[in-house]
């Protein structure tokens, strides 16, 4: 197990990927680690479709189809054992915010009444641990947008549609161990300073590097 810093610093989106398969039991670490996010009310809204294997190909025929496909940048993702979605629960939370305990916020009123979406916060963070627990355990991973045939892998997946897909996941082993190897072009853009993005006492003009 690394230490948390080296984890953090260590992990990169991976879009190439042996086909070897999760090991048993692996996942399930993960989701539990992931479960342990914050969430709002200790909702825990949030739940995970998984393709794994021969399945996968159900995810790219829709969102990535045969005649698109050989123009595609990453041929490496379609290697990846496993291709998990993460959804937020919106109606989660409104019952949850409806309970004794949470009834004067007036929350339990509708997903209207809230400031923030907070199911898409929580399914995030949990999202984000997700990513960490991966690289910690030797896995590479891609979260990535789900830009075609969301309504199409809805309905052949069985998805309720009060649920909100945050976008998808490929999981896996990384081809190769260099992990700047399937690095994005956004990858290369420099990191922010920590004095670029902290505001002390209030708003201030951001500074230079
Ligand atoms: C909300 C979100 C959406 C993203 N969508 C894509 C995507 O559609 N395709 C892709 O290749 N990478 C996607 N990325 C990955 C980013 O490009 C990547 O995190 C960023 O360039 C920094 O690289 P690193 O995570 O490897 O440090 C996404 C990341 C986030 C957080």
């Amino acid at each position: 197990m690394g230490a948390f810093v080296d984890v953090v610093m260590a992990r990169r989106m991976t879009r190439s990927y042996r086909s070897d398969p999760l090991p048993d039991g692996l996942l399930e670490r993960l989701v539990g680690l992931a479960n342990r996010a914050p969430s709002a009310g200790k909702t825990q809204g949030w739940h995970l479709v998984v393709l794994e294997g021969a399945d996968t190909a159900r995810f790219w025929d829709i969102t990535l189809p045969p005649m698109r496909r050989g123009t595609f940048k990453w041929q490496g993702l379609l290697d990846a054992p496993a291709i998990l979605l993460p959804f937020a629960d919106p109606k989660a939370y409104v019952d949850r915010y409806g309970e004794p305990d949470k009834a004067a916020t007036g929350l339990g009123s509708g997903v209207d009444a809230w400031p923030a979406p907070y199911w898409t916060i929580d399914a995030s963070m949990s999202v984000m641990t997700l990513l960490l627990a991966a690289e910690d355990e030797g896995l590479g991973a891609l979260f990535f947008g789900v830009f075609k045939g969301e309504r199409e892998l809805r309905r052949a997946l069985g998805v309720p549609p009060h649920l909100e897909l945050l976008g998808a996941i490929s999981l896996g082993y990384p081809a190769t161990a260099d992990r700047a190897a399937s690095a994005g072009r956004s990858a290369a853009r420099p990191s922010r300073a920590p004095q670029q993005i902290i505001h002390r006492g209030g708003w201030t003009p951001t500074r230079p590097a």
